[in-house]
């Protein structure tokens, strides 16, 4: 197991040519399922949309309120992230829709980033149909699956699909994106273009919850959850998922929180820390604004490091949610 995780470790860094930059539009290949056209065009990836580069050199976007990088580094910690969160919960989702995976249904992975988990299911459950769909287009444009499309598409925003269609809606770690009046817009629009019957999954970071925080890392924390306050983002997501989903008539709600090791001697907590070590590099400007006494490169890494052992030696823990629920075959 952890020879195929270290093998699966890195995503193949691709940077891309301007050209193909320019040829990127919504992708799709498969003649079973409705056509990009009939779908979400407006999000194709165009000159509409602002990117900023920050002091540190990551790329982000100007024009949502997206807080995190959207370059190939963010990609290639996403697609780790992926891996460690399928050994933390024993697999790739947990609503119980095995066998109408095995036997064909439609699938939405909403933000869906680099795809890794679309991508790993579309293998899986050949005779399923997989639609990813992300404000910026990481996911990948000719080499996937038949099975695999996706689509540049603000899930803030009604999309074409058409309604009931979807079996599964899977969403994850939308926290760092959608602000607090996005999360029941864009749930009633999962609830319109899920099936009756069918099964939505969503996995969520609740931010601040830790057990053992040492004061190095509690600092960083505490400016994290500042700036998702300031930019009105919905950081305590968790507390009001189950509510939400009650509320827009879903049924067979259950939740699971799931306790994260943070650098203790686990394969898994090693890779927890890694997680936090690239998102904290990634959000560096912020951080040195409240901690000008950080700006240095190799300052800011010997802090990185300190907090690093603090969790070690605190043997501290952060914590995963993940919620699923039905829409009622009568709806
Ligand atoms: C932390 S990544 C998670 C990616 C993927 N769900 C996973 O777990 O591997 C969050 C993703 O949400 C996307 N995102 C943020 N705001 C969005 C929005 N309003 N509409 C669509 N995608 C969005 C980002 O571009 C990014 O790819």
């Amino acid at each position: 197991m952890i020879h195929v995780f270290r093998f699966l470790k890195k995503r193949p860094s691709k940077k891309r040519t301007t050209k193909e930059s320019r040829n990127m539009t919504a992708s799709t290949c498969d003649a079973q399922t409705p056509s990009t056209s009939e779908i979400t065009t407006k999000g194709s990836e165009d000159s509409s949309i602002r990117h900023r580069t920050d002091s540190n050199g990551r790329r982000f976007r100007d024009d949502v309120a997206y807080v995190l990088p959207v370059d190939d580094t963010e990609m290639d910690r996403v697609h780790q992230q992926h891996w460690m969160l399928k050994v933390l919960f024993d697999g790739n989702f947990k609503a119980p829709v095995e066998s109408a995976l095995e036997e064909g249904m439609q699938v939405l992975d909403s933000g869906c980033g680099p795809a890794t988990w679309t991508l790993e299911l579309a293998n899986t459950y050949p005779k399923s149909t997989f639609h990813g769909t992300d404000i910026s287009s990481n996911f990948p444009k000719t080499i996937k699956p038949a099975n695999c499309n996706f689509y540049v598409h603000n899930i803030t925003e009604r999309s074409e699909f058409q309604g009931n269609y979807f079996g599964f809606i899977h969403q994850r770690l939308l926290v760092a994106g959608l602000l607090v009046d996005d999360w029941e817009k864009v749930l009633q629009e999962h609830w319109r273009t899920l099936a009756p019957g069918g099964w939505i999954e969503l996995m969520e970071l609740p931010v601040a919850k830790t057990v053992n925080i040492g004061p190095k890392l509690a600092a960083l924390f505490n400016i994290f959850v500042e700036m998702c306050k300031a930019k009105g983002l919905h950081w305590q997501i968790t507390n009001h998922l189950e509510g939400m989903l009650e509320r827009l008539g879903f049924v067979n709600i259950k939740v699971q929180e799931v306790e994260l090791p943070i650098n203790h001697e686990s394969t898994v907590s090693k890779l927890a820390w890694e997680d936090m070590l690239d998102l904290y590099k990634a959000i560096k400007p912020v951080i040195v604004k409240s901690m000008p006494e950080l700006a240095d490169d190799e300052r800011y890494l010997e802090y990185l490091e300190a907090c690093g052992e603090e969790c070690n030696k605190n043997k501290m823990f952060g914590y995963f949610y993940r919620i699923w629920g039905q829409k009622p075959p009568t709806a």
